[in-house]
């Protein structure tokens, strides 16, 4: 380890120590959690956090939350999306205590009237007219890839090099120098994913139309920008390339809005103009309440309820039992048509404007070899100087010693950002204090990466090479 490294690991080390001596409450619960708990947490991915133990959640309230310590956080993560509406809102908390307390009935098997309300909303926002729900945006993307291989009579899908959508058995497959592979980590796969799916780097063009040609695709599943690799973007041109190419080769386009929805009201799908024959969201729509949904085209809903090989009702691989309960249609409702309004949506992409503009002035002043991209209501830096391009060149450009100081510094300074990567989400709660509060931290911890020796061209870790 060079002496550069070793002043990185130190700095490490000394938040590593300030996150425990904060937070010994969340430390203590997390040791007695102990015995019955997979992993010692409600859900494995809640180990992802860094310090070594989570915060323990006490209170959350639109975009600020508590720990069992007391400490109080701007939160950025907002549920890794899930909470892009703020957490508990009002409007949700009265349709959820009116359907659950008063009237009853969260799950009956029998339909709302709620429903066809957020099914025309879902419509007016993302174009696709035929809409259907799910309890995640895993479901959806599952019941979508369904009917797309039905109706196309395809066996295939294809997806882009490091996408996430879900913990769908498909998508777990990665491009390499020597052909597709299945990602590393991918757990009891049910089939090896190169028999069932088709993977392309994103802003590559000829690799798409490579794997397309071949005509056994039924449908692309993509994310119009990448975020669960960073935030990739799309280059100028290439999702028309795209939709040109799907069409030219027979194979469904859907579109998942789940992350992209911070893109505005209707996601990209709305925000750029884009003509998917499906969409796919969840997470953020019940306002934190489990759902999910998909819609399709007209053209494409009326084959499928005429297609009589296929059972959408019962055991035909689509469906749930709690799918479309009342209690989640009715937290759809107030969500789309009270919190995540338009109005809402221009107010928080102001804040990731504002939030973006902090960063990027704080990178340039310190000549850190960052940069940070925004989508929408949502930004992301990122430790190298330009964006990547495509999943592997995000993958690649990763700098795990770098991104655990930063957590553990901004944690630590009562800050929240996902702990999967460096990304920010503003709900209609959050405010231009929260916003600055993040910029004034992350300002602090670029200057002290800046110091002159950690930052030396020759040795620094390769994240901190400081712009000449
Ligand atoms: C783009 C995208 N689609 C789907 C999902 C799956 O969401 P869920 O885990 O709620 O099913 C995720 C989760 O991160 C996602 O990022």
């Amino acid at each position: 380890m060079s002496v550069h490294q070793d002043r990185l690991a130190g700095l490490i080390r000394r938040e590593r120590d300030a996150y425990a001596a904060r937070h010994p409450a969340s430390a203590r619960a997390f040791e007695q959690a102990g015995g019955h708990l997979l992993g010692g947490v409600p859900m494995t991915w809640m180990r992802m956090w860094p310090g070594g133990f989570p915060l323990y959640l006490a209170t959350a309230s639109g975009a600020r939350l508590t720990d069992l310590d007391g400490n109080e956080y701007a939160d950025f993560c907002l549920g890794d999306t899930a909470a892009m509406a703020g957490h508990s809102p009002g409007p949700v908390v009265g349709a959820v205590a009116r359907r659950y307390g008063e009237l009853g009935g969260a799950t009956t098997m029998l339909p709302t009237t709620d429903a066809a309300w957020v099914a025309a909303e879902l419509t007016r926002r993302f174009g696709v007219t035929q809409w259907s729900f799910t309890l995640s945006a895993t479901d959806a993307n599952r019941w979508a890839l369904r009917i797309a291989r039905q109706l196309t009579g395809r066996p295939r899908i294809a997806v882009f090099s490091y996408c996430y959508h879900g913990s769908v058995d498909e998508s777990f497959i990665v491009a390499t120098p020597d052909g597709p592979r299945s990602r590393p980590g991918n757990t009891g796969a049910p089939v090896d994913p190169t028999v069932t799916t088709r993977v392309a780097e994103f802003n590559d063009v000829e690799s798409l139309e490579r794997e397309l040609a071949a005509g056994d695709v039924a449908a692309l599943l993509m994310e119009p920008a990448l975020t669960n690799i960073g935030i990739v973007l799309p280059e100028p041109g290439y999702l028309a390339a795209v939709r040109d190419l799907t069409r030219a080769h027979g194979t469904l386009l859907i579109n998942d809005e789940t992350h992209t929805f911070s893109a505005g009201p209707g996601g990209c799908t709305l925000a750029w103009g884009l003509q998917p024959d499906m969409v796919t969201i969840g997470k953020s729509i019940g306002g934190g309440i489990p759902c999910g949904a998909y819609g399709l085209s007209a053209g494409l809903a009326d084959a499928i309820l005429a297609d009589r090989s296929a059972d959408i009702v019962d055991v035909g691989g689509i469906g749930g039992t709690l799918a479309g309960n009342a209690l989640s249609v009715a937290a759809m409702r107030a969500t789309l048509g009270q919190v995540l309004t338009d109005e809402a949506f221009a107010a928080m992409i102001g804040l990731a404007n504002r939030f973006t503009a902090g960063v990027r002035e704080a990178i340039g002043r310190h000549r850190l070899p960052w940069h940070v991209v925004q989508l929408g209501a949502r930004a992301e830096y990122r430790f190298c100087p330009e964006p990547p391009r495509s999943g592997g060149e995000s993958d690649a450009a990763a700098d795990p010693a770098l991104e655990e100081y930063l957590h553990l510094y901004l944690a630590n300074r009562g800050v929240l950002i996902t702990p999967f990567h460096n990304m920010a989400l503003m709900c209609p709660a959050t405010t231009p204090a929260d916003v600055d509060a993040h910029t004034a931290a992350f300002a602090a911890a670029a200057a002290e990466l800046a110091d002159a020796e950690l930052a030396d061209p020759e040795l620094a870790d390769p994240g901190l090479r400081r712009v000449p």
